[in-house]
């Protein structure tokens, strides 16, 4: 029984073999076909597209398709020219795609919500603090803040940086923002004369910056008066305190670094931006930081520095605006009597009491660290 019931088996068995030979003979079959009939539907529209028939003209390469040097195109690869600018011996620079979705994307995203939030703060905290009072009321002295040097050193800067930012800005958002309310002629004429003014004002900003570096780098140390200074917030959000203060109290240091900082490296980048492929910086900072052991490229072309370049300069640029819009809220409707410093060069007397007010003692002690002598002026102070 036992022996009969295996050979019934062994026969059962040896009667799938044919049946599994026929199916994989009828799927090999069908994979040909249904394969080849594939091919079939796709090659009709590549040949009606290409008029070669997707040979290489003058078989010069003698094949219908070269992929592996259309993939190193892709990726960037660079050919030989026999024009002078070597540079276009690359057909397809990928980091130019990056540069531009980043650019259109997250660089102004973040940017214009960064200048919102800004200006939102700044709102936000003249309905609770309201304007900064001379707490003591005016006295009928004026004192010399600011020579007529000074101030021309600050107007030149803060002049020309106005202008720098307006038509910046306009670089990045003018399209989504001035063109639907201008239109077309009147956007590009002004786009153009912007573009123009950003490029000769961009000297006239950096010459205000060194003047105001020599002029005031002295008064900008950090010394024991900062740490007073910083615990009581600079007595910014709390009324009838003032801290003591030298002539530059830690707040203005610290926007003197910033603007003194962040001038360099816009100039810097800027002067990149202008003589495009004369200078590369991000490729010897990337070694840099490379060697203390970040995973940047080393190697950088001559076109993604300029991109490195521009998306720097935008960045640091959209910072910069930030911050000055909170330096020209407080020297203007954000504190009684500051703006007379940088506008006539004299400041009430009271006024630098409260703010400045180890300053006015090295003044009125006539020591000569000290800039300008105190003046006594009869009447009104602005
Ligand atoms: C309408 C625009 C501006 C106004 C009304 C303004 C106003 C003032 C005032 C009143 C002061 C003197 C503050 C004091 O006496 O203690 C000052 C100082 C200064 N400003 Fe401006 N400013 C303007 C734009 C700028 C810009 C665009 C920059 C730089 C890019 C700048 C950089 C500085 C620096 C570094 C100081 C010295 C440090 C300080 O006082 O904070 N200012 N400004």
């Amino acid at each position: 029984m036992r022996h009969s019931h295996n050979g019934r088996s062994r026969r059962g068995f040896s009667g799938l073999i044919p049946a599994i030979v026929l199916f994989l003979a009828l799927y090999a079959g069908f994979s040909v076909v249904a394969g080849s009939w594939a091919q079939e539907a796709l090659r009709p529209a590549q040949e009606t597209a290409s008029p070669t028939g997707g040979m290489v003209p003058g078989e010069s390469l003698g094949s219908a398709s070269d992929a592996e040097i259309w993939r190193a195109v892709r990726q960037g690869a660079q050919g030989n020219v026999s024009i002078p600018n070597a540079m276009a011996g690359v057909l397809i620079q990928s980091e130019g795609e990056n540069w531009r979705n980043i650019r259109n994307g997250p660089l102004s995203v973040y940017g214009i919500w960064g200048l919102l939030g800004m200006v939102i703060a700044l709102a936000l905290f003249f309905a609770v603090r309201g304007r900064i009072r001379i707490d003591s009321g005016r006295s009928d002295k004026l004192m010399e803040r600011f020579n007529d040097l000074e101030r021309f050193a600050h107007w030149l800067m803060a002049g020309s940086f106005i202008v720098l930012a307006l038509s910046g800005l306009n670089m990045l958002y003018g399209r989504y923002a001035l063109l639907p309310l201008l239109g077309e002629n009147l956007f590009a004429t002004l786009t153009q004369a912007g573009k123009v003014a950003h490029h000769y004002i961009a000297f006239a900003f950096m010459a205000g910056l060194v003047l105001s570096f020599v002029l005031w780098v002295r008064h900008n140390f950090p010394d024991k008066t900062d740490l007073a200074w910083l615990a009581k917030a600079g007595g910014l959000f709390t009324r009838k305190s003032h801290p003591p203060a030298k002539k530059f109290n830690t707040g203005q240091k610290l926007l003197f670094w910033l603007v003194m900082l962040s001038g360099l490296a816009m100039s810097l980048s800027g002067i990149a931006l202008l003589f495009p492929f004369q200078f590369g910086y991000f490729e010897p900072t990337f070694r840099v930081l490379a060697a203390i052991g970040f995973d940047v490229p080393t190697q950088i072309s001559p076109m993604a520095e300029m991109q490195l370049s521009q998306i720097w300069h935008a960045i640091v640029g959209l910072v910069m605006v930030m911050v000055i819009l909170g330096h020209i809220y407080i020297g203007t409707i954000g504190m009684e009597g500051a703006f007379d410093a940088m506008g006539s060069g004299q400041v009430d007397r009271n006024w630098a009491r409260e703010h400045h007010s180890l300053w006015v003692e090295e003044v009125e002690r006539g020591e000569p660290k000290g800039k300008g002598r105190a003046k006594a002026a009869a009447g009104g102070d602005d």
